[in-house]
């Protein structure tokens, strides 16, 4: 287990987070390449669906972020995002997935910092946590 890196798909928003990790590469601020970022118009966009798909397609965590609340560019989308997730956590659960593999975060588009950080403190997580076993396949 000392060897494995973790695999993170991140569904990022276009206006905030997806800004941020940008700004984080114009800035020089050095992340784990673990991240595989998706970007999104809105994370009111990310269809539970997509998550699912990516842990059937070999993804240790998925990560969703975007604008803070009351930022949204499309009003409500993250506030849909956050009863989505808060869905998918218990669905997850069912399956034997840990919380943990399934973040949702708020990363403005100044934060390329927070965005380093945030992708930094998933992969030590999940680096922890060990590669994602799961029977997820056998039931979808
Ligand atoms: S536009 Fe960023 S979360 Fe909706």
């Amino acid at each position: 287990m000392e060897n494995f890196e973790p695999t993170i798909i991140a569904f990022v928003c276009n206006w905030c987070t997806y800004t941020a990790a940008d700004l984080a590469g114009t800035s020089r601020k050095k992340y784990p390449e673990n991240v595989r970022l998706i970007k999104v118009m809105c994370t009111g966009m990310v269809d539970p669906k997509y998550v699912l798909k990516a842990f059937l397609q070999g993804a240790d965590a998925v990560l969703v972020s975007g604008c803070h609340p009351g930022d949204c560019h499309y009003i409500n989308g993250n506030y849909k995002a956050r009863r989505r997730i808060k869905l998918l956590h218990s669905v997850l659960g069912n399956f034997g997935i840990n919380k943990k593999r399934l973040r949702l975060t708020w990363i403005g588009a100044s934060d390329g910092i927070e965005f380093a950080e945030t992708i930094d403190a998933m992969v030590r997580e999940i680096k922890a946590e060990g590669p994602l076993h799961t029977d997820l396949k056998q039931v979808i």
